[in-house]
């Protein structure tokens, strides 16, 4: 049997490894962690879940970032349920993430946009330049266009994560811990798988 990850029966190491995997999967293009869902709330109540590239990931802050075209659904979403959902998946490792936070959607043209945007690539920048809004209805499949740059389209999502799921998958028992922060004060629990 495989030797379980040093962290499988300690819940300060196990929240320290969820973290550590989600901010090398911002930096490594072929962890899971690179790319989580981001789940909101539509305006109509529905449910929204979509893959995003993983910007930043910081346990100190507790802070993860996105980068969206402002034109997005997710713009409506956000400001009328600032409350979202991330999950992530590793196959490999078998640990699943599910965090809750609290999102700011920063607008193009902000600051934090505004240095995002500065340090982004040229490949991702096309991606802001359609002309096009993401989701506009087109009477064939190439009609999106092109405009020039692309900044005014670019917006940063901050969230803020006031509760963290770890779930490990291991042969000899499945490990779930749960932690929540009220302000700075955390509270770690292990729960049934
Ligand atoms: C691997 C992958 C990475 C993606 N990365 C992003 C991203 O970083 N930002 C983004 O806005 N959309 C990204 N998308 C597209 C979104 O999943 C989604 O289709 C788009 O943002 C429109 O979502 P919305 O209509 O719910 O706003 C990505 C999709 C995939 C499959």
């Amino acid at each position: 049997m495989q030797i379980p990850l040093p962290c499988y029966d300690d819940l300060t190491a196990s929240l320290t490894e969820a973290w550590g995997r989600m901010a090398r999967g911002v930096k490594d293009r072929r962890s899971p962690f690179h790319t989580p869902v981001l789940a909101t709330i539509g305006p109509d109540g529905s449910p929204q879940a979509r893959t995003l590239v993983l910007r930043a990931a910081d346990p100190a802050t507790r802070r993860l970032r996105f980068h969206t075209d402002w034109r997005s659904q997710k713009t409506l979403a956000l400001s009328a349920h600032p409350r979202v959902a991330v999950h992530a998946y590793c196959p490999a490792s078998k640990i699943q993430l599910r965090l809750l936070g609290t999102a700011v959607h920063h607008a193009p043209h902000t600051e934090i946009a505004r240095e995002a945007y500065a340090r982004s690539q040229e490949k991702s920048r096309i991606c802001y330049a359609q002309k096009l809004a993401p989701g506009a209805q087109m009477s064939g499949p190439d009609e999106a266009g092109q405009i020039e740059g692309g900044e005014e389209n670019f917006s940063v999502i901050e969230i803020t994560i006031d509760q963290l799921e770890w779930l490990y998958l291991y042969a000899a028992g499945h490990r779930r811990a749960f932690y929540q922060w009220q302000g700075e004060a955390l509270t770690a629990t292990w729960r049934a798988p």
